[in-house]
């Protein structure tokens, strides 16, 4: 059994009052959905914040990026040992702002992900077609090409600590949802991939989470989704009882 991930990437929103008490609204209404995992990632700065502000709730912590290497003379960056060392145990890797906006390729992400295991992180490997990729029918082959870059290298074993979420790129922050025929679509593929990759065993086993204007009201429908093991949130994340709302949503939705 998968247990859904809830996860939401605060990306470059709170500051530190806003992050304290988003996180201590979520940490207090986490027994509401005992069924789902939860999972907040806000922005660096404000990590050990928030880790203090979630105590000791059924609330993790992840951040939204790391560098590859263990440490050194790479100004600005932040490593893997870090990121654990204040607390984290998850990584949001690939996600299609960094893609996109700061030009992330396959060979970063995978570089990153390769870094994130070696530090007993879990990361969350971002894949998602723009939508002209999507209108020229190449979907499958777009979210193909960023799943075996990302992941070149990943051993079945190491596997065991990567969670991939589909993230198609027009859906974020546009309120355009996938229908659940889309999301489906795409994650019966991942699967797939991961059972041809690797084996069955790892293919059940793997979470695949999607993400692009999760809410309240869409979250129930996606989360039924029989390849659908959670999901990352942008938006709704901001808000603890959207977030929470969609929480309860997973749990009740949690399949056996
Ligand atoms: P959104 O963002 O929920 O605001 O669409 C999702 C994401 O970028 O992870």
């Amino acid at each position: 059994m998968r247990t859904p991930l809830i996860a939401g990437n605060w990306k470059m929103n709170t500051d530190s009052p806003s992050a304290q008490g988003l996180a201590a609204g979520i940490a207090t209404r986490a027994v509401e959905s005992a069924g789902a995992e939860l999972l907040v990632c806000p922005p660096s700065v404000y990590l050990a914040l928030v880790r203090d502000a979630i105590g000791n709730a059924r609330v993790g912590l992840g951040a939204q990026n790391m560098y590859h290497e263990a440490n050194g003379a790479y100004t600005g960056e932040i490593s893997g040992n870090m990121l654990r060392d204040v607390g984290a145990s998850y990584v949001i890797l690939g996600h299609s702002e960094r893609r996109h906006i700061l030009d992330e390729s396959d060979e970063d992400v995978n570089k990153k992900t390769v870094a994130a295991i070696a530090a007993g992180l879990k990361p969350i490997v971002c894949v998602g077609e723009l939508l002209e990729e999507r209108e020229a029918g190449r979907t499958a082959e777009v979210i193909r090409t960023q799943f075996e870059g990302s992941l070149a290298g990943i051993t079945a074993e190491a596997m065991a600590s990567v969670v991939l979420a589909y993230e198609p790129v027009w859906a974020i922050g546009t309120g355009k949802v996938a229908t659940p025929a889309q999301a489906e679509e795409v994650h019966a593929d991942l699967r797939k991939q991961l059972a041809e990759r690797y084996n069955d065993a790892v293919a059940e086993q793997v979470r695949i989470l999607y993400g692009g204007s999760v809410k309240p009201d869409n979250a129930g429908d996606l989360l039924a989704l029989p390849n659908v093991d959670g999901a990352l949130i942008g938006g709704a994340s901001l808000k603890a009882d959207d977030f929470i709302a969609i929480a309860v949503a997973a749990s009740a939705a949690c399949k056996v």
